[in-house]
């Protein structure tokens, strides 16, 4: 899908972000699994990962960096419009997890749904709101992406439970005043073809649960990590490429690209091919692994919060994830 028209410019108002407090770390894997630090680290680049209490759900963690993005922004629950939540771990399956965020914010007036595209969700969110905002349909959205990807992970499957977390990220959009930022050009696509590659096969209408299919893990994330990769660095390079063009920037002009946060080795190769320096490209995969629909989403918070740019900045933020999915934003600050 690609952008025609822009009626109303619609900047970031304000991001949050959360993680729980428990960090597991890679020496506790490997007590876990046949697995090593070493190991861990070299291939994917990560260190540990926060894991949610049992009593803490995704809305839980979606509420708590749903909250620090609107008090940034200045606007209060009761004003909010319209909520979109990304996530592939929702609390039920009925009703949305939005509709638990919507009531513990306060946030009675606002429209509440979820989306499901896997790790590409909060930039989904984030261009189907900006649509609406921009025709006038809503005069400002909360997007999410949270996820508690430790309840549909494999403990004993050490080629997939080392590189998941747990964790959440949001922002607040807005139309933008005169002079203020801008989201100048997004992008998303799917290809239903290789819905099999990445996958939780259990749980739904196809495999609805049963206490064999459980022990079977047919709950849990399975995965071709290595076809997973070759498309990834594929698409998410394509995808950054178009609203790089599309915002009429050059590479030189990017003061920071934030990609999804899944392996290092792939933000490498990303970072190589757009051919922008290593040091303005965002990682804090070491310190949480893949957090799904989360992930970029704290990282523009963290980036956001700790002054790694400033307004007037251009940045790109591009992910890929489950479907298989992509999506990329091109963001005047
Ligand atoms: N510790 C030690 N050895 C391991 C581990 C581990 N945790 N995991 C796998 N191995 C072994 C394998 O068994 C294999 O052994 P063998 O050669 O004896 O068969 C060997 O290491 C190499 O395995 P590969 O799968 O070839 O390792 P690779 O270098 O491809 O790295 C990885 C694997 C990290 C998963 C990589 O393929 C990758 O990052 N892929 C992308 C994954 C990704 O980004 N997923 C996104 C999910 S997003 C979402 O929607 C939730």
């Amino acid at each position: 899908m690609s952008e025609t028209i822009s009626v109303t410019d619609v900047c970031i108002a304000g991001t949050g972000s959360y993680v729980p407090e428990r960090i597991l770390t890679n020496s506790e894997l490997a007590r876990l699994v046949d697995t090593s630090d070493e190991w861990i680290f070299s291939r994917t680049g990560i260190r540990e990962r926060r894991i949610a209490a049992a009593d803490e759900f995704t809305s839980h963690m979606a509420t708590k960096a749903a909250a620090r993005a609107l008090e940034q922004a200045g606007l209060a629950p009761e004003d909010l419009e319209l909520i979109i939540l990304a996530t592939i771990t929702p609390d039920t399956l009925t009703p949305a997890t939005a509709c638990y965020v919507q009531q513990r914010l306060g946030a009675t007036r606002a429209v509440a749904f979820d989306i499901s595209a896997a790790c590409s969700g909060f930039l989904y969110a984030m261009k189907i709101s900006k649509r609406l905002i921009s025709v006038g349909a809503f005069k400002n959205a909360l997007i999410i992406g949270a996820d508690k990807l430790s309840t549909i992970t494999n403990w004993e499957d050490r080629s997939t439970c080392v590189l998941f977390g747990d964790g959440s990220g949001a922002a607040v959009l807005r139309a933008a005043e005169p002079g203020e930022g801008a989201i100048v050009a997004t992008e998303m696509g799917t290809d239903g073809n290789l819905t099999h590659i990445l996958a939780v096969p259990g749980g739904g209408s196809a495999c609805p649960i049963t206490a064999a299919n459980v022990n079977d893990h047919l709950q849990a994330l399975v995965m071709q990590g290595k076809e997973v990769f070759k498309f990834a660095v594929n698409r998410m390079k394509e995808a950054a490429e178009k609203v790089i063009a599309r915002a009429g920037w050059q590479p030189e002009d990017i003061a920071c690209v934030i990609p999804h946060q899944a392996n290092r080795r792939i933000i490498d190769a990303i970072a190589d091919r757009l051919a922008v320096p290593n040091e303005r490209i965002f990682v804090n995969l070491d310190k949480y692994g893949n957090t799904s629909a989360a992930a970029v989403a704290i990282a523009l918070d963290e980036a956001n919060r700790t002054g790694v740019f400033k307004r007037g900045d251009h940045i790109v933020l591009v992910v890929f994830g489950a479907g298989l999915t992509w999506a990329a934003a091109a963001i005047r600050w």
